[in-house]
């Protein structure tokens, strides 16, 4: 489904544990091996550099503040000595060689890349502390490695348009994503609710353009901070302009370039998106002349775009981004190019001109010859552009780099890989961070195809690397952005830089990262609590057993359906359920930082009675080829047709984009007892079993993990599963376990019809 709709958190897993070696380093080095002793450092270290690499020795020099800096390459016997050799012999150009010894620290690379990329290794091993209170001396693991990026292309996106985000925090940002190795942020740096770049050419596109009147996503997330305050809209942007209250803010050209400038320093590329022809609502209003007919409005889904059949449109385009190129020197330029409302130009005696003089006879053709003529100019410069997967639809030229979005659009990066375009992947599901997280976000991101499977290895050649993208509509505050980063791009760290990848050491190294993050002022997502269901049912009593998910971490509830604090009661670590009721419960660490609040309520059953087993196995599905927003409805309509299917499985002849999906029958359990179902869906779903609801996960959202008990009776029992699919993807997974015990799929041996 859309990302314009927000997946709502729930439960999580972790693991904890130090790596063997004690050595624990995100993304995990090619090639790493521990060795015998440690390296002291002290007031007497000496930070022997090669000219080349000036930048990085100045770098190193914040976490050993008292050492000596000294240029010179004749270093290799010397001791208590950090050294930053130039070594060409190096082969891959960001590549390093970390070596630590009880008498030297060496790094080797053949650019400073590989060395600044050493030198984030080396932070890890230093202790957390040099992020906040650096100095004093330390005992580092002696360690041999050797290292290199997987894929060229490791980045991040903020939408600082839907909200604006202070430099400050793009700073930071900056910041953290070096400790991981990334080295591109995509800002987005205009849309419909904001031009946040300074042009001095059209200095309205930030008088007005960078301002707007609370809209109804703020009003959203006004209503969720009265749970949540990382909802809160961050004051600093709200200001009373003529009377009015206004929402913005924009980054001048000085600033911007200062701080690519800082960012060129940690070879991370800032990589500015101007979005059009569509998403330019705010400069329209600024410059009504740019729209075919004036102005803009909003169509069914887009606002009116800027009109390709006029001239002055290409002369604002190139203007614009001749200033923005002068900001960013980055080898790409993002165009946008997405979600473009086309049909202004239908009715446009410009387009309709352009369209006879040129030969184009499709819409989709007209913005192919807007891009085409955006890239020429970008080329012209020196520069390629970028655009959203859209560019491939009226035909794309071969130079063009196609950025990947459109998860129901599975074939995109295969086509235009084939042709030879180069491809940068996004997909929605998992890389869309606007999507709240859940537990199995950091699994999904971890295993991601980059290079999709139907694709050659050469053909995947095409496939430079992905990123995670954070829209804003509803990221109000820097909490929220920090909270919806972390700890989902620390798994994206790994998946696009290392070769040995293992998902188990990789949530052992993670448990490592947060006491770092704590100091470097991060605000991420603490690790999931583990619970049995959300729903959960008792026939006498129950025992509700939950450990709090890391070390430091405290779990503290309320049974009064307020949200937990941090004075709340403690869990104890046996509860006893005899009652009905609901508990709110959250993780704390020691700042009182609260984790995701679960629901858990109790309701008191008896085992359902069977009823007669069934004649028939399988189920029968209704299959309903409409859009729907919620489950509900289904079953008082007539389905397009019904058919049969061994078990929860969307059999390959749905194919309609939007549909609903009503599997009917009996489901046979083995034993009498509690029986938990964990019911995922994109969008939603609702379970019942001996018409009792088990689990309701209605409504449109991204994939997400619901879970509900019920007390069964040995034997035959009515089973009804309603499912919908709004777009852009399904996703449908029932699993349940017994009495407490492991997660299994249903059996389809389960299922029965009459
Ligand atoms: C996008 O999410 N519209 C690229």
């Amino acid at each position: 489904m859309k990302r314009l709709l927000i997946a709502l958190a729930s439960t999580f897993i972790a693991f904890y544990g130090n790596s063997q070696s004690g050595i624990s380093i995100i993304p995990q080095p090619n090639t790493l091996t521990p060795g015998t002793g440690t390296f002291v450092s002290n007031a007497s270290t000496t930070i022997y550099f090669d000219p080349a690499f000036e930048t990085e020795a100045q770098l190193l020099k914040q976490w050993f503040p008292k050492s000596k800096l000294v240029q010179s390459s004749k270093s290799d016997d010397a001791t208590n000595a950090i050294v930053l050799k130039l070594i060409y012999t190096i082969r891959a150009d960001n590549g390093y060689s970390l070596l630590i010894n009880p008498k030297q620290i060496k790094i080797t690379a053949s650019s400073s890349e590989g060395v600044f990329y050493a030198l984030q290794s080396l932070r890890q091993l230093l202790p957390s502390t040099i992020e906040n209170k650096p100095g004093g001396s330390y005992k580092i693991p002696a360690v041999s490695i050797q290292d290199a990026p997987q894929y060229n292309w490791r980045g991040l996106h903020l939408d600082v348009s839907r909200h604006f985000f202070a430099m400050d925090y793009l700073y930071k940002l900056v910041d953290r994503m070096s400790l991981y190795k990334f080295n591109k942020l995509h800002l987005h740096l205009t849309d419909d609710q904001g031009w946040r770049i300074e042009i001095k050419k059209y200095p309205s596109l930030t008088s007005q353009g960078a301002w707007r009147s609370l809209n109804n996503q703020d009003s959203g997330c006004m209503k969720l901070a009265k749970d949540n305050p990382d909802f809160t809209i961050d004051p600093r942007f709200i200001k009373n302009k003529e009377g009015k209250t206004s929402y913005g803010g924009f980054y001048t050209q000085a600033e911007m370039k200062a701080f690519v400038a800082y960012a060129a320093k940690k070879h991370i590329d800032i990589i500015p998106e101007i979005d059009m022809p569509g998403h330019m609502m705010a400069a329209i209003h600024a410059y009504p002349y740019l729209s075919c007919s004036g102005g803009s409005t909003w169509g069914e889904l887009f606002s009116t775009p800027i009109c390709p059949g006029k001239e002055s449109t290409y002369q604002f385009a190139q203007d614009v981004f001749s200033e923005i190129m002068d900001m960013f020197p980055s080898e790409y330029i993002h165009l946008g190019a997405d979600e473009v409302d086309r049909k202004a130009w239908a009715n446009s005696p410009d387009c309709q001109e352009l369209m006879k003089r040129e030969g184009i006879k499709t819409l989709p053709e007209l913005q192919s010859y807007f891009v085409r003529r955006m890239e020429q100019f970008f080329i012209s410069k020196g520069r390629k552009l970028i655009g959203w997967d859209e560019i491939l639809e009226g035909g794309v030229t071969p130079t063009a780099n196609v950025m990947y979005w459109r998860s129901w659009v599975p074939d995109a990066p295969i086509h235009a890989a084939k042709l030879g375009n180069k491809v940068i992947m996004s997909p929605g599901n998992p890389l869309y961070f606007d999507n709240a997280p859940d537990p199995q976000s950091l699994y999904n991101i971890y295993h991601f195809d980059v290079v999709p499977k139907a694709l050659t290895a050469e053909e995947g050649k095409a496939i430079i690397g992905a990123q995670a993208n954070l829209w804003s509509e509803y990221v109000p505050s820097e909490a929220r952005a920090d909270y919806l980063y972390f700890p989902r791009m620390i798994s994206l760290s790994e998946r696009l830089w290392s070769t040995n990848r293992d998902y188990t050491s990789f949530q052992k190294r993670l448990a490592t990262q947060f006491g770092r993050l704590d100091n470097m002022g991060v605000k991420y997502r603490l690790p999931d609590v583990i619970v049995p269901a959300e729903s959960l049912v008792f026939v006498d009593s129950a025992l509700l057993q939950i450990k709090a998910p890391a070390p430091g971490l405290t779990l503290r509830f309320t049974t009064d359906g307020s949200i937990p604090t941090k004075t709340s009661k403690l869990l104890p670590t046996k509860y006893v359920v005899k009652k009905e009721q609901m508990l709110k419960l959250a993780a704390f660490n020691s700042n009182g930082r609260k984790g995701d609040v679960y629901t858990l309520t109790y309701q008191k059953q008896t085992l359902a009675t069977p009823i007669e087993a069934a004649a028939k196995k399988g189920l029968k599905v209704d299959y309903y080829k409409k859009f729907y927003k919620t489950v509900t409805v289904l079953p008082k309509e007539q389905p397009d047709s019904s058919f049969t299917v061994p078990g929860i499985t969307v059999p390959s002849y749905v194919t309609a984009p939007s549909f609903g999906l009503v599997y009917q029958g009996t489901i046979t359990v083995p034993e009498s007892g509690i029986y938990t179902f964990y019911f995922t869906c994109d969008d939603g779903g609702i379970l019942t079993i001996a018409n009792r609801l088990v689990v309701d996960n209605d409504g449109l959202h991204a994939p997400k993990e619901k879970s509900g008990q019920i007390a069964l009776a040995k034997g035959a029992h009515p089973f009804n599963l309603a499912f919908i699919e709004g777009g852009g993807g399904y996703t449908l997974k029932l699993k349940y376990s017994f009495n407490g015990g492991e997660a299994k799929e249903v059996p389809e041996s389960w299922f029965g019809r009459n």
